[in-house]
């Protein structure tokens, strides 16, 4: 198992992830690349026998960063390999003070890993996501300087 800035090549892969962990509303591999390109984006995988079993996308606003995606591929959870990626993007954002993230009202694994991170819900945006409709949980973690 490896774990490493995304490259192009894992495009293909990330997507194929994503299909298996979000089925419909997965990015799209346009979304991916655009994802990679951005300025101020971090985007780390892990590859396991050539294939990409993990993904985390981060970027940065001057101080003010988020974690727009994080997924672990079904087999692979419970593992520890969600939070090699959460520390691997807090060891690669020098320079950011607050990060937030938004989180299904009902996703218990992502909220339970945040919160292991000192992530904190702060408010909950009402109807934010489809298919099925839900709350998101907005979640802020204080970086220490
Ligand atoms: C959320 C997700 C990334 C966690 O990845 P993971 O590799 O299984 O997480 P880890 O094994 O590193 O777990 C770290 C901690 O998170 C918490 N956690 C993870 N899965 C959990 C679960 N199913 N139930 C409760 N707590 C859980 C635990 O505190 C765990 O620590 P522990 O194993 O010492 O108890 C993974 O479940 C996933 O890809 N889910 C689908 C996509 C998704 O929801 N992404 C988040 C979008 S905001």
């Amino acid at each position: 198992m490896i774990l490493q800035k995304m490259q192009p090549g894992h495009i293909a892969g990330v997507k194929e992830l994503l299909d298996d962990c979000f089925g419909e509303s997965a990015w799209s591999m346009e979304s991916i690349a655009s994802q990679l390109d951005k300025a101020d984006s971090y985007c780390a995988v892990a590859v396991d026998d050539e294939k990409v079993v993990g993904y985390i996308a981060f970027e940065a606003i001057a101080d003010e960063g988020s974690i727009v995606e994080l997924a672990v591929n079904p087999e692979y959870r419970r593992k520890g390999m969600g939070r090699k990626l959460v520390e691997l993007m807090l060891t690669s954002c020098s320079g950011v003070r607050t990060i937030c993230l938004e989180v299904r009202a009902s996703n218990t694994p992502a909220k339970a890993l945040y919160e292991a991170f000192d992530f904190e819900p702060v408010t909950i945006r009402k109807n934010y996501y489809d298919d099925p409709r839900e709350d998101a949980v907005i979640m802020i973690k204080k970086v220490s300087e």
